[in-house]
């Protein structure tokens, strides 16, 4: 069977990412207490946090359970072997040659990102980011004691791209020391192109600044998008930390490790002692096991999940184009985010959370978490059953036909009640 046929064929076949699991109450996104305290309901389906509704791959559950079933947890490092697996992964998957002797290990990529911040800023200096951008990079850099400074993204023709005139303005009077950057973006799911990350480390070079690529998403990308990593551009190599971890790709988020790429030999020798002198490299074992399985054994799963993604991605473009044409939805060129504008149905902040929390029963990501002013955004996470989706987008068209209902009331005023 040809390739091509062979994906056909698993297309047509039930896939194993269509079964409906239960959702624990223990998983954050639906603990009862976390719905009640973010949403102020429980009865809503959760779509909010970045993370799979999915079983893993079975070369990560085998290599689980053989450590289960084991019973003994002597010391056991794996870190080498986890480097390797990394590098040979990346070759294969996005030609990036990488050393694996550049690694650092720490426990998530936000606390690499703090960590990182700290030893390539003092407290007071600018930090950029570009925004809407993943809400947590606010509190990284606010609670390192530097200060964030916005880079806001322009929609060119329906896309979202970097505004570079602003981010030279800024470099160059703003105290800017390090741009955080998001590649591929959460929560607006743009592939930066080699183009764009090449203007960017041109002007990073130009005003001594450096570049920490939080490239968490990189192997969730669709076809017509590429994945380039920071360290794959000419002449970087002096100014850039990258960030990544198996989370994302492989659904590992409560048993995975971040891992720290540094290229420049001084700079990887400065984080990685200070890393080391806190013991924030020693990971698990299971973490390290399921690294290991997933990047030498997990290729196929990866590859069925981004096909399941994309018809789940297309299906949800058709929808909108047809049946909800009062929503704009930012098809993503990768991550399992996507960004919805709801400021077409011109109801307030208020009313719009209410429509889509107590209305279309969904709990989504707001959009002013990722920035101030997007309070007519939100991000929904579709890493779920595509039967799930398509409940989740019939209840919101439902929600938006009906209209505000009589139930919502904004202080005295009731100019959203517009059904009654
Ligand atoms: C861009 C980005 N970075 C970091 C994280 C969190 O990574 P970790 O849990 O390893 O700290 C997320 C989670 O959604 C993310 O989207």
């Amino acid at each position: 069977m040809s390739g091509n046929n062979k994906k056909q064929f698993k297309e047509i076949k039930m896939s194993q990412f269509d079964t409906i699991h239960t959702v624990e109450n223990n998983f954050a996104k639906s603990n009862p207490n976390y719905l009640k305290g973010m949403f102020g309901a429980t009865d809503v389906m959760p779509l909010w946090i970045a993370d799979m509704d999915f079983e893993i791959a079975k070369p990560i559950q085998e290599a689980l359970q053989k450590l289960v079933t084991r019973n003994m947890y002597a010391y056991e490092f794996n870190t080498e072997t986890v480097f390797k697996a990394i590098s040979d992964w990346n070759l294969k998957r996005h030609q990036l040659k990488l050393n694996p002797k550049s690694f650092v290990q720490v426990s998530g990529v936000l606390t690499g990102i703090g960590v990182l911040i700290r030893e390539l800023s003092e407290k007071g200096d600018g930090i950029m980011i570009q925004t809407p951008v993943y809400h947590q990079f606010f509190k990284v850099i606010e609670s390192a004691g530097r200060k964030v400074i916005h880079n806001k993204l322009k929609v060119i023709d329906g896309q979202y791209q970097m505004d570079f005139e602003d981010m030279e303005r800024k470099l160059k009077t703003q105290n800017i020391k390090t741009i955080l950057l998001c590649n591929p973006h959460n929560p607006i799911g743009r592939v930066w192109t080699k183009e764009e990350l090449q203007k960017l480390v041109h002007l990073a070079n130009k005003y001594e600044v450096t570049i920490i690529s939080d490239e968490i998403h990189s192997d969730i990308v669709y076809s017509g998008a590429h994945f380039n990593s920071i360290v794959s551009l000419d002449s970087s190599e002096n100014h850039i930390a990258v960030i990544g971890s198996p989370a994302k790709t492989f659904g590992m988020q409560s048993i995975s490790n971040g891992y720290l790429y540094i290229p420049n030999e001084n700079t990887f020798k400065q984080v990685k002692n200070t890393i080391g002198s806190l013991y924030l490299d020693h990971g698990s074992i299971h973490s390290a096991n399921a690294t290991i399985a997933a990047y030498t054994k997990g290729e196929e799963w990866l590859d069925d999940l981004l096909i399941y993604l994309e018809k789940t991605m297309n299906w949800m473009e058709g929808f909108v184009q047809n049946e909800l044409p009062e929503i704009t939805i930012y098809k993503p060129e990768g991550t399992y985010q996507v960004w919805l504008d709801f400021s077409k149905l011109n109801i307030s902040d208020a009313a719009l959370k209410h429509l889509v929390v107590n209305q279309a029963k969904l709990a989504l990501t707001p959009g002013d978490w990722f920035e101030s002013s997007h309070t007519q955004f939100m991000r929904m996470n579709v890493a779920s059953p595509l039967s799930k989706i398509q409940q989740a987008f019939h209840q919101l068209k439902k929600a938006i036909n009906q209209g505000v209902d009589c139930s919502f009331s904004e202080g005295t005023s009731t100019t959203d009640c517009c059904s009654c």
